[in-house]
């Protein structure tokens, strides 16, 4: 997503008051999000068979500290009481995702009914509680065994998870009608098979624009298998949009930021919409492109009823020729302020997004999956933990969401990532995103000052300052 002329930071910052802004609609989908693999734990519970995130983060020097997703926030068994946490905050709607190795411990084959029978008990739970549930059938922990086998770079595993999701959404898809097929297929391919900072830790742009392409196969057969077992049921993906600006206006800054686009936003989200990958990117990735039959471009470019929308930060795009695949790197401008991911606070760039979204591949209904921020949480103290620059965040965000909403951009719902402090991939325990602070060691949950923050917008069902009085 080029956006043109680069804004100064100055002009990206929120207003400071938000009042008067319109209104969400009636209807809109108030939600947060979590994953399997950051909360649950138990990762030898009840036949449950190994992740590459298992095998990931026992490796050394993978995940900052050590850490693990062995206990995580021990939702599997805790999942009441997270229910709980949801009806406390109001949200009508939970995003979570559906571990593969607990359905098929073994990536296909013999199914595991108590894997199953877990995700039963949750999505009643979340039912009788009048939460909505949304299912991301693929956030990330694929079943070893098939990594083992080639993992995404082998077309074989879109065959397999398409079988998987038969299995999830014949179980589920009389109660559950949302469904997510994959959470950003460019971190899965990027990160996890280019620059080795996920799993399974591969560094070959060859092998990540494999991947790529079967986990956008792997969406298209998914989507078929649910359209046929459910037609009643709602399908999306959701992609990570990062929003690429010029760090300068120097043509080949501006052309560096439409590469950034191109490979990193279009490559995923074009062939979803019919068009194939990005014409200029394939010639400029050849070597690494894989062979690609038009008929599998037929099979990604399923129609789609909503497209997710994961969004956290722009990218500040400049030209480098020292590196060796895109020409290019992110840099920082001077002043901006920063999560404590590093990532650029500016909320601008979300409703940039979602207008650019919706005036190049619309009319599609867009749901924001995730946005929320990380920053250095202190413990809480008799009940309670300010956190004012995560409230910040999200009340920029939000008017600038409800600001898209009223420039006409069909935005049907929000979801803060997350819903609780959780396994945040290789930075451990680190870095918190959570509307509640979990303490690991107990695993006591307290709402954050942003939860209640988050608490008030819902009821309000409009975009509040940062200033709203607490309760
Ligand atoms: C997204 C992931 C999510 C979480 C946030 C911070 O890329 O989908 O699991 O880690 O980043």
């Amino acid at each position: 997503m080029t956006g043109g002329r680069q804004p100064s930071v100055a002009e990206l910052r929120p207003a400071a008051d938000n009042r008067g802004m319109t209104a969400f609609p009636p209807g809109f989908v108030w939600g947060a999000a979590t994953a399997a693999y950051q909360i649950e734990g138990a990762v030898n519970e009840d036949g449950r068979g190994e992740s590459i995130w298992d095998r990931f983060s026992h490796t050394p020097g993978a995940i900052a500290n050590g850490d693990t997703g062995d206990i995580a926030c021990d939702h599997y068994h805790r999942w009441r009481e997270d229910i709980a946490l949801l009806q406390a905050i109001g949200v009508n709607a939970y995003r979570f995702s559906v571990a593969w190795p607990r359905i098929l411990p073994a990536g296909r084959g013999a199914v595991n009914e108590a894997g199953l029978a877990f995700y039963d008990r949750l999505v009643d739970g979340l039912l009788a509680a009048g939460i909505t549930p949304w299912i991301t059938l693929y956030h990330w922990d694929l079943p070893q065994t098939l990594e083992d086998e080639g993992g995404w770079p082998n077309r074989e595993t879109a065959v397999a998870f398409a079988d998987y999701v038969r299995i999830v959404v014949d179980r589920l898809g009389d109660r559950v009608k949302h469904w997510i097929t994959l959470n950003e297929p460019w971190c899965s391919s990027i990160l996890g098979y280019e620059r080795g900072e996920h799993a399974p830790g591969k560094r070959s742009t060859r092998l990540a624009l494999r991947a790529a392409h079967t986990l956008l196969l792997a969406h298209g057969l998914a989507t078929a298998v649910i359209r046929d077992r459910w037609p009643d049921a709602r399908v999306g993906i959701t992609q990570i949009l990062t929003p690429a600006y010029p760090a300068s206006d120097d043509p080949l800054d501006v052309a560096a930021a439409e590469r950034y686009d191109a490979a990193y936003n279009r490559w995923y989200l074009d062939p979803v919409f019919g068009r194939g990958y990005p014409g200029e990117m394939r010639a400029w990735l050849r070597h690494d492109v894989p062979p690609t039959p038009s008929s599998d471009f037929d099979i990604i470019a399923a129609p789609i009823d909503f497209l997710g929308v994961n969004h956290y930060f722009p990218a500040y795009v400049a030209h480098d020729d020292f590196d060796p695949y895109l020409r290019l790197r992110r840099v920082i401008p001077k002043g901006a302020e920063l999560t404590a991911m590093g990532w650029v606070v500016q909320p601008r760039a979300f409703s940039d997004l979602l207008q650019r979204l919706h005036r190049d591949y619309g009319p599609i209904d867009l749901v924001v999956t995730e946005n929320g921020a990380a920053f250095p949480d202190t413990p809480p103290v008799a009940g309670r933990l300010a956190d004012p620059a995560r409230v910040r965040y999200l009340a920029g965000y939000l008017a600038e969401a409800a600001r898209a909403i009223a420039d006409g951009v069909p935005l049907k719902g929000y979801f803060v990532w997350s819903l609780l402090d959780n396994f945040e991939w290789a930075e451990g325990y680190a870095k918190r995103f959570g509307l509640y602070y979990t303490d690991y060691a107990t695993q006591e949950r307290t709402l954050k000052d942003s939860g209640r923050y988050y608490r008030a917008v819902v009821r309000a069902g409009a975009p509040l300052p940062a200033t709203t009085p607490l309760d």
